[in-house]
C-alpha cells in the first residue's frame, strides 16, 4: 500500500514516503538498496531534459581526489562532469527530494548525514570507472553513495553496468542497468563498484551524503 504523498515547501513535487522508508529497510538489512524506476518522473525528467541542454563545456574531466595525477586519473575513469549547485529548477527540485530522503535516514537509521554534494556524469561510449570505494575508512566523510540513471530505453546490450560488490573478495558484483529512474544507494565504505564501458552515451547523477566533520572554524564540508 503505498503511504500519503507529503508535499515539501517550494516545490510542487510531492514525496513518496514509501520509497523512502524501503530504502532505509534495505540499508539495514543489506547496507544498499537498488530500486528500479523509482525517482518520481516530477524530478527524473527535468533533470534528464537539464542535462541534455548543458553544453560540453559545463563538463569537465573528472579527478578522484585531491592532489591526484592526470596519467593516473585516465587509467581509473574517463567520464565527465559537472557540478550540482541548485541553480536550474530541475536542481532545485532534486537537491529537495536527496533533502527529504537524509531527513527520513537520520529519523530512522540514526545516520547523522549532513551535507549532500552531487554532479552530473557523462560517460561517453568506451569510458569507464575501474572498481573503487568512494570513501575510504577512518575517514568519516562520505557516508552513503546514491547514484540515480537518466537513460531512457536503456537495453542490455548497451553495456554501462554498475556492478555493486559485496565486499573486497567479491569478484560477481551485482549489475544495475542504468535505466531512467533506477536508484542505486550504498553504504560509502563498504562496497567497492565499478562502471563498464557502454557503447552509447550514459548519464548518471552521482551525490554522496556526508557527516558534519567541521573543525575549528574549517568548516568541512561547506554548507
Ligand atoms: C561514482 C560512481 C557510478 C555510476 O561517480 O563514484 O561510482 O554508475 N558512479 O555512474
Ligand atoms: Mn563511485
Amino acid at each position: 500500500m503505498n503511504a500519503t504523498p507529503l508535499l515539501f515547501p517550494g516545490s510542487d513535487n510531492t514525496v513518496d514516503d514509501s520509497l523512502f522508508a524501503r530504502i532505509a529497510d534495505d540499508l539495514l538489512n543489506q547496507g544498499y538498496s537498488i530500486c528500479p524506476a523509482a525517482l518520481p518522473d516530477e524530478i527524473a525528467l527535468p533533470l534528464y531534459q537539464h542535462q541534455q541542454e548543458l553544453d560540453d563545456e559545463k563538463y569537465t574531466r573528472a579527478g578522484i581526489g585531491r592532489g591526484d595525477d592526470f596519467h593516473k586519473n585516465k587509467f581509473v575513469r574517463t567520464d565527465e562532469i559537472c557540478w550540482i549547485n541548485g541553480e536550474s529548477h530541475a536542481g532545485k527540485n532534486w537537491l529537495n527530494w536527496t533533502n527529504e530522503l537524509k531527513r527520513h535516514l537520520n529519523r530512522r537509521l540514526f545516520l547523522g548525514l549532513f551535507s549532500f554534494e552531487s554532479h552530473f556524469a557523462h560517460y561517453r561510449p568506451g569510458n569507464y570507472y575501474k572498481r573503487h570505494y568512494d570513501a575510504f575508512k577512518g575517514e568519516a566523510n562520505r557516508i552513503l553513495s546514491l547514484v540515480a540513471y537518466l537513460n531512457p530505453g536503456w537495453c542490455n546490450e548497451d553495456g554501462g553496468e554498475l556492478v555493486l560488490y559485496q565486499n573486497e573478495s567479491d569478484m560477481e558484483g551485482i549489475k544495475v542497468i542504468p535505466l531512467m529512474g533506477t536508484l542505486a544507494i550504498f553504504l560509502s565504505e563498504e562496497f567497492p563498484h565499478e562502471v563498464l564501458p557502454a557503447n552509447r552515451d550514459r548519464y548518471s547523477i552521482a551525490g554522496w551524503f556526508r557527516l558534519n566533520t567541521s573543525v575549528g572554524n574549517k568548516i568541512d564540508p561547506p554548507l
